[in-house]
Parts: C-alpha cells; structure tokens; sequence
C-alpha cells in the first residue's frame, strides 16, 4: 500500500509506505533548507486542535508554508469554534472541508479523527486523538531513529512512562511491527502498563516484547530510550496519578549507564522525566526528534495533496 489519503493510525502503514514517506521527507530537509518551495500556492490547510499542542501544529503549519500553501484554523477548537454552541464534530467537519483541502486535527477523544474522515470531503490528518493514536508523531520518531542509527531493524527499544494515556507509544508500538528483529521493552508503574490490545497487535505481528518496571537494568542494554511525560490531565484521580509521577527519570547517572551510542528520545513537552543536564550529551535527540517532524509533516502534506488530485 503506497497511496495515503486520510492518516487516521499507524497501522496504515506499511514499510513499503514508510520508505517512500522517509525518502521524501529526506528531499523535504533540502527545500526547507532552500526556504521552501511553491508546490502548493493554491491549496489551503486547516488546522483544528480542540487539545493544546506546540510541536504538532506548528511544525504542520510550518510544513504547509513552506510548502507554499496556506492555513486556517484554530486554536482550543472547543472555545473558538461553534462547538461550544453545540456544533457536532461531524457537522464542523463537514462546513471546514469546504472551505479547505486538508485537514489537520488534534481531538480529546479516541476515534475522533476516524469520525471526522467519515464524513470528509478532503483528507484528515489525525494529530493526537485523546490517547488513542499520534500516528505522525510516531512516523517523525521513526524518521530519527533511521537516521540517528542508519536503520531500523535488530533495535532493542525501550518505551519509558505512562504507557496507557501515553498515545505517542500506542501508534509507535504498531510503527515497528514493520521491521525485523526488533525487541521492544515496555517499562512503566503498574497502573499505566501499555494497553492489551497494543500487546495483541504485536503479538499478532511476531514482534519480540516484554513489561517491566526496572528501568536501571535495563540502562545499559537499549539501544533507544523512548522516554515519555505520564499525562497527568488524563488520569481519573490524583491518587492515581501521584501513584505513576516522578518513578522515571533521565539523569546523568543514568546516562553513565546507557550505551555510547545509545539515543534518548521524548516527544515532548518534559515535565521533569528528563533532566536539563542531559540536554548537551550528544545521545541526547529529543530537540533533532521535534525538527525532524517539520520533514516528517512536509512529506505527508504533499503526500495527502498529490493523492487527493
Ligand atoms: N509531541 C507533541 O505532540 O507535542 P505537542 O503536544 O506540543 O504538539
């Protein structure tokens, strides 16, 4: 499957998919480099986050621009759209797709972006559907990690944090079900283990995991540490969420048992879980990680665009 329309999950995706998408996303670092490039002046994208995002809407909007195309939208969509009137989610989808010819939104409930392609007449792009899925945040983390080590396959990756509300993991998790020998280690406090049907997916797929909760022996064994924020905004109580906060965090004496060539990835935002003092250690990749997605979002725009014509 090499075509892409709407991009609803990672499981849309399979290697032959994503080697296309990474070599265009390489080209893309060159006409970002150049400024950009005028491959779609008439075209416009709009941007609908009913959830708070840095990364993910600007490096989009970014990506549009520099693609020479435009943006509309929105910022916290449940107040600045007709939502708060009581405007169904399909009913705004629906008015939007006619006034634009991609869509690009940020929901707080699973299967949103599923509902909003439903009843589309443009692609959508699902950026973060509550904690289901952040498939582009994963295609960008993906792209790092081909890049920082040359290839994919025979990794040992280790997931870190809340893994339940964590979406970035879930859509990742289905992401390397494409490569070989991958081994992944999932290693979080025991009320945000990584779901069962994520297990299932990639039991189904043959790829090699287990669950843990002891990150330090693990430390000098993984080739790639997947550190995540626990999504404190989405626990049902406090109890709960004091019971997961502050177990895991990147320090210096961490790192002095990682692997040379070990890679420290987050998507960001930190809320601690990494330590300032890592920042400058050249394993270091969440800041090259957040740029990569400007490539990563520049490949699937012109992607959506060209296949939508
Ligand atoms: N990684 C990520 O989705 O970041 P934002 O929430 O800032 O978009």
């Amino acid at each position: 499957m090499t075509t892409l329309y709407h991009v609803l999950g990672a499981k849309q995706f399979d290697r032959e998919l994503l080697d296309k998408l990474f070599g265009s996303a390489k080209e893309m670092e060159q006409v970002a480099a150049r400024g950009g490039a005028q491959r779609f002046p008439n075209k416009i994208m709009s941007t609908l986050f009913f959830e708070a995002s840095t990364r993910t809407r600007f490096s989009f909007e970014s990506a549009m621009h520099r693609l020479g195309g435009r943006v509309i939208g929105t910022e916290n969509a449940s107040q600045f759209s007709s939502t708060i009137k009581g405007e169904t989610l399909e009913d705004t989808i629906r008015i939007i797709a006619g006034y634009s010819d991609l869509i690009v939104m940020r929901h707080t409930d699973i299967g949103a972006a599923k509902r909003a392609a439903a009843v589309s007449g443009v692609p959508v792009i699902n950026a973060g559907d509550g904690s289901g899925e952040h498939p582009t945040q994963a295609l960008l983390d993906l792209y790092t990690i081909q890049k920082e080590f040359g290839g994919i396959e025979g990794l040992h990756i280790a997931m870190i944090g809340d893994l339940t509300y964590g979406r970035t993991v879930h859509s990742l998790s289905y992401l390397l079900a494409n490569y070989r020998d991958v081994h992944i280690s999932f290693i979080s406090p025991d009320n945000v283990r990584i779901p069962s049907y994520v297990k299932q997916y990639l039991d189904e797929k043959g790829v090699s995991y287990e669950e843990t909760t002891d990150l330090t022996g693990l430390a000098g064994t993984a080739d790639v540490f997947y550190q995540t924020r626990i999504q404190k905004e989405r626990f049902p109580s406090p109890e709960e969420y004091s019971k997961a906060e502050g177990q895991y965090i990147i320090d210096r004496k961490l790192l002095e048992l990682m692997k040379r060539q070990a890679l420290i990835l987050h998507p960001l935002p930190r809320a601690g879980e990494i330590h300032p003092e890592v920042d400058d250690d050249p394993r270091a990749a969440y800041f090259r990680q957040a740029q990569n997605g400007l490539y990563i979002r520049m490949a699937l725009i012109e992607k959506c665009l060209t296949e939508q014509a």
